[in-house]
């Protein structure tokens, strides 16, 4: 079992893979037996869409969200669940900086590909973890 409950999948490249990988891995847990909840932060709703049609991942709960305290609601989830999977937009935005600030793990899918491999926004973006809670904070 993973250490470690909280996930967000996040790259700042488009189209890299983020929901699919997002929603397969959510349903396997879903399947096997864990509590799992896949949170859609991404504003095209792609997943949220999918979830909505019955049976379509598997009665999988999926939530749509605001950015708005996005943060404590991924860690209020945690309390609730075995895993907390966050799928993100393709471009910077304040809901992926506060799923990467409570994220255990931070999914980057990357296309092996010369034009995907660059990680150059994306790095950045996923070092706000540490700056964006003051330090002491719970994570
Ligand atoms: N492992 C994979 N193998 C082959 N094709 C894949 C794989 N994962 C995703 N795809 C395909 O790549 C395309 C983009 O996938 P997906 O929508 O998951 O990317 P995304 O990163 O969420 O995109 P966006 O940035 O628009 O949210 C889709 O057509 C999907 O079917
Ligand atoms: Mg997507």
């Amino acid at each position: 079992m993973l250490v470690g409950k909280i996930l967000t999948v996040a790259t700042l490249k488009g189209g890299s893979g983020k929901s699919t990988f997002a929603a397969c891995l959510s349903v396997y847990w879903h399947l096997n037996g864990f509590k799992t909840v896949l949170i859609d932060a991404d504003p095209q709703s792609s997943v949220a869409r999918i979830g909505e049609r019955e049976e379509e991942l598997g009665g999988l709960p999926v939530l749509t969200v605001s950015p708005r305290g996005l943060d404590d609601k991924i860690a209020k989830l945690a309390g609730e669940y075995d895993y907390v999977i966050t799928d993100t937009a393709g471009f910077k935005n304040p809901a992926t900086i506060a799923a990467i600030s409570v994220a255990d793990h931070v999914l980057i899918p990357i296309k092996p590909s010369p034009l995907d491999s660059t990680l150059r926004a994306t790095l950045p973006l996923w070092c706000s973890k540490f700056q964006s809670r003051p330090a002491g904070a719970r994570r």
